[in-house]
């Protein structure tokens, strides 16, 4: 299974990392290829809302989108890691789902159809309901993009760098271990 992890957040020494880390780790040690794009080291800019991308999928803009997109296309599972910020996804990531409209034909089907999404989301608020609003959100966006939302691991209580629990960085193997 090849799989490409899509990492939101800004800080790689954070909380989201350590669940992406435990999840990415698990996937190699059963063999499965994995990449990890740190989305705040590219250049990415924001969709235009032109839709030139509709007929053929090809976006006007020239930039790290570009590989991006290779990557999406050639992996099995798309993972989507994020720490919340107002309840939402990072901007770093926004930005990459918004230009996923470039999968989106002038019919609305989906060119990336069939593949499975994982999200993997840390926020402060001790309240899981904090989750509600941004899994909606990737819940719709999948649905979309004919894309199986398969897991989600979430840590809540992440006030600070690297105090994610135990048990949701056991979680994040588990769900790897599950998916392969
Ligand atoms: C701009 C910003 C907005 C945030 N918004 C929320 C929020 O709406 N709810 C919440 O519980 N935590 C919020 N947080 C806290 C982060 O989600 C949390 O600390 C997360 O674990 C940081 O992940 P990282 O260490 O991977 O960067 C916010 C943090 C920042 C910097």
């Amino acid at each position: 299974m090849k799989t490409v992890i899509l990492f939101g957040s800004p800080r790689k020494d954070g909380n989201t990392i350590q669940l992406s880390d435990a999840f990415s780790q698990k996937l190699k040690e059963k063999g499965c290829d994995v990449r990890i794009i740190y989305l705040n080291d590219l250049n990415i800019r924001p969709c235009q809302g032109c839709l030139t991308c509709s007929p053929e999928g090809v976006c006007r803009i020239n930039d790290d989108m570009k590989d991006i997109r290779k990557y999406i296309v050639e992996s099995d599972l798309i993972v989507y890691a994020t720490p919340v910020y107002w309840s939402t996804p990072s901007s770093q990531l926004k930005l990459v789902i918004d230009r996923s409209i470039a999968f989106i034909d002038t019919e609305y089907n989906s060119r990336i159809k069939g593949k499975k999404a994982v999200t993997i989301m840390t926020c402060a608020d001790e309240n899981k309901d904090t989750f509600l609003i941004i899994k909606d959100m990737f819940k719709r966006a999948f649905d979309f993009l004919g894309i199986s939302y398969v897991g989600s691991i979430d840590a809540t209580g992440c006030t600070e760098k690297g105090v994610v629990n135990k048990e949701s960085i056991e979680r994040a193997a588990q769900i790897a271990e599950s998916l392969v």
